[in-house]
């Protein structure tokens, strides 16, 4: 089969839409760690690589491993990935287009007969939104030798631990350190990704060269005030867990909309059995920090806990915060932008650099090998982390044939 355009694209899409029949919910898609959907979709997964002619397994933690090992058993290996669980109410692209897609460029040159010198996993890591356990990225850092061992502790809204959750689900959890790969033994790393963002679109590019990956901090916080009769107590006298919470959402707002290259978002906000005419004695809500360096994240981080501390003592109020995530920002390698870059420019096309603002599974691989991503435009104004996430075939097509050049120029 010749590189025609188009082969792989509508291929990809053929794919994304099979695997989103697997779905913990008819009306949207979501796909959560090791739920039965998510199940469903790591067997479509080998199945495919299987089909393609690799070697496949689902190791400790649910990713599926596809190999296709080089002649030369000395050979250093290329890791090719990106994760296949959602968020809730998710598109059907993000993480899985560049499984996906990576996947057609192995079917391309099993189907050519065309080996490359160094051995290939194809790596679909089974977590990396952090929904479920709020821990992200489980299936990347086992495999980057950097998981967790308390993210076992943590449990899903029902109250089940991850430890429990992989043993019901076949997968041994004392097994997961042996998954790290040895440095010594990786090549690179590549992934491709959707933007999950408006730039290619704004630039009208169909693919992109990251530059690097955003930090971020994420909190989890709770807090406690006293909860009274909305109709006697004096304002003055209240310690209200909303009000509080609400203070601590304008300040992310504010501050970091005062701050270029940092962004805040409070995603989650409640108020535990809360009613209309009881003033809330408790409230949770969490933070996603960004900033597009190190230095910048950490003053963020800084003068945001500083402002907690601030208001709590202002209102009377305790806030306990849970860190989930404090991830650094992360530059990908030069040596591997460039490689893109040039791969993009043979097609013909400019290459556009841009910096990732969403975090991907390639930041575990950050001080393990070098790390390369290239972005694939994303429609519907950038929009991601919904149902409204958009890809062209074209895109995808001209995205796996820069996968495919890389490669094959890769060393
Ligand atoms: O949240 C993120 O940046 C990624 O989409 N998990
Ligand atoms: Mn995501
Ligand atoms: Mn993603």
């Amino acid at each position: 089969m010749t590189v025609r355009d188009g082969t792989f694209g509508s291929r990809i899409l053929e794919l994304a839409d099979a695997l989103a029949r697997h779905s913990e919910s008819s009306a949207e898609l979501t796909c959560t760690y090791l739920t039965p959907a998510h199940r469903a979709a790591a067997a479509d997964l080998k199945a495919w690589m299987a089909a393609a002619g690799m070697e496949t397994q689902i190791d400790a933690v649910g990713n599926v491993v596809g190999r296709i090992a080089a002649d030369n058993p000395g050979a250093k290996t290329l890791i090719v990935g990106s994760h296949y669980d959602t968020v809730r109410n998710a598109g059907k692209y993000d993480g899985r287009l560049g499984i996906l897609l990576a996947l057609t460029v192995v079917e391309h040159l099993q189907q050519n007969g065309r080996k490359l010198p160094f051995h290939l996993e194809l790596i679909a890591f089974s977590e990396e939104e952090g929904v479920r356990f709020d821990a992200a990225y489980i299936g990347s850092s086992a495999v980057a030798g950097r998981f967790e061992p308390d993210y076992l502790q943590r449990r899903d809204a029902d109250g089940i631990s991850m430890r429990e959750t992989m043993q019901l689900a076949g997968l041994d959890p004392d097994a997961i350190p042996k998954l790290g790969r040895r440095r010594d033994d990786l090549l690179v790393y590549l992934e491709v990704h959707i933007e999950q963002g408006p730039a290619l679109l704004a630039a009208n590019h169909p693919v992109g060269v990251v530059t690097a990956i955003a930090g971020n901090v994420r909190w989890l916080l709770i807090i406690d005030g006293v909860a009274g009769h909305s109709g006697t107590v004096p304002m003055a006298l209240r310690h209200d867990a909303a009000a509080a919470a609400a203070e601590i959402m304008l300040f992310v707002e504010r501050h970091c909309a005062s701050r270029p290259g940092t962004l805040g978002t409070v995603g989650q906000l409640a108020v535990p059995n809360g009613a209309i005419n009881v003033i809330p004695g408790r409230c949770t809500l969490s933070i996603d920090l960004r900033a597009r360096d190190n230095k910048l994240l950490e003053r963020l981080a800084a003068e945001t806990s500083a402002e907690i501390e601030r208001i709590a003592k202002s209102r009377g109020v305790r806030i306990e915060v849970k860190e989930v995530m404090r991830m650094p920002a992360v530059v990908c390698a030069e040596r591997l932008q460039t490689l893109l870059a040039d791969a993009i420019a043979r097609l013909g096309l400019p290459a556009h650099a841009l910096m990732s603002g969403a975090g991907h599974d390639a930041v575990m691989f950050d001080g393990i090998t070098d790390v390369g991503m290239l972005f694939v435009r994303c429609g519907n104004g950038g929009v991601s982390h919904s149902p409204l996430e958009t890809v062209t075939a074209e895109d995808a097509d001209v995205a796996a044939r820069v996968l495919l050049e890389a490669m094959q120029n890769l060393r």
